[in-house]
């Protein structure tokens, strides 16, 4: 499936940097990360909650616009290396100059040139959603937004909010929301992953979100579904992601099939892809492999990604 043309609505840039990207840049200024990576030279953590202490430290060791130039170009990379034609990524001000505006912009801006030159070498479209942290609490989301209402525009596209969802709860965060709405960025927001339907049904009716960054949990109450399927909410399905992390146990158990039956949108994306061992290439293969999914089906999540990407119509026109 790597020749079919993707979209991939959900991403985080950190979460894609290559395991030996992180060690070269943590070897070039001597950081010690510690025992991040396995023997085979991957990522490794235990659970979830693991995994993002292991996201962090790897994250630590990009410390300039520099770095996240070069990130930038990595990821990208990798993502038209499997067909991606469009990219929209979760960009985080939390590690990008500590959510200062002035830092934040040379960070994005060295992100720009990045995708710039992506684009024109390797016919990839890059699009950047802000994310705050769940777990860093709702001040520093409040900076978060208001970095990213300094920087709305024809790249930056959304606001979301990204982490441990187990903590704290989506109404926390509505004043980041509001402020991020009111800048005109377009909103999803993590739920629905390690939060049962409650949790997707506080981000949609609270945030007022239009796009849920997995929500597959909302499999658990049917009336959900329809409501998502009535909303017509896009769900950011990430299914090697939620297999590697122990949601599903494996690709048939996993309920994307399910809720595209009952009518709700649903898109493929990697997440955090070295962590998972994954690419769009070899989630698009997998769920070929395990539901017998065919060529018409993949059309279908393409077109359903487009639709509901947040960028403006002519850029949609231009990848279409
Ligand atoms: N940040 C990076 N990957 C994530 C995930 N799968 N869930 C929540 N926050 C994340
Ligand atoms: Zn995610």
């Amino acid at each position: 499936m790597t020749q079919l043309p993707k979209i991939e609505l959900h991403l985080h840039l950190e979460g894609a940097a290559p395991p030996a990207f992180i060690r070269g840049l943590a070897k070039e200024k001597s950081i010690d990360i510690g025992g991040i990576f396995d023997a085979d030279g991957h990522y490794k953590y235990k659970d979830f909650w693991d995994f993002l202490k292991v996201y962090e430290a790897a994250t630590s060791t990009l410390q300039s616009p520099e770095d996240y130039h070069r990130l930038t170009l990595a990821v990208l990379e990798e993502s038209a290396a499997s067909g991606v034609v469009y990219s929209e990524t979760f960009l985080s001000p939390d590690f990008c100059g500590n959510r200062d505006v002035g830092a934040w912009k040379e960070y994005l801006h060295a992100m720009q040139e990045a995708a710039d030159q992506a684009e024109r070498q390797m016919g990839i479209t890059l699009r950047g959603i802000i994310t705050c942290i769940r777990h860093f609490g709702p001040e520093k989301a409040r900076e978060t937004a208001l970095c990213a209402a300094e920087t709305a525009g024809s790249f930056i596209t959304g606001f979301g909010i990204a982490g441990d969802e187990k903590i704290l709860a989506p109404k926390d965060f509505l004043w980041s929301f509001d402020c991020a709405r009111e800048a005109g960025l377009r909103l999803t927001a993590h739920a629905g992953e390690w939060g049962g339907p409650e949790s997707v049904r506080a981000a949609l009716h609270d945030l007022n979100v239009e796009r849920i960054g997995h929500g597959v949990r909302a499999i658990e109450d049917l009336a959900l579904v329809d409501e998502l399927a009535e909303r017509g909410t896009v769900l950011e399905v990430c299914p090697g992601s939620n297999i590697a992390l122990g949601l599903y146990k494996d690709w048939r158990a996993h309920p994307i099939a399910e809720l595209d039956r009952r009518g709700v949108k649903v898109t493929v994306s990697t997440d955090d892809p070295p962590f998972f061992h994954t690419t769009m290439a070899r989630e698009y293969d997998r769920l070929a492999d395990a539901l017998e999914w065919d060529k018409g089906q993949f059309l279908k999540i393409a077109q359903t990604s487009l639709d509901a990407a947040f960028c403006d119509a002519d850029t949609k026109d231009r990848i279409r």
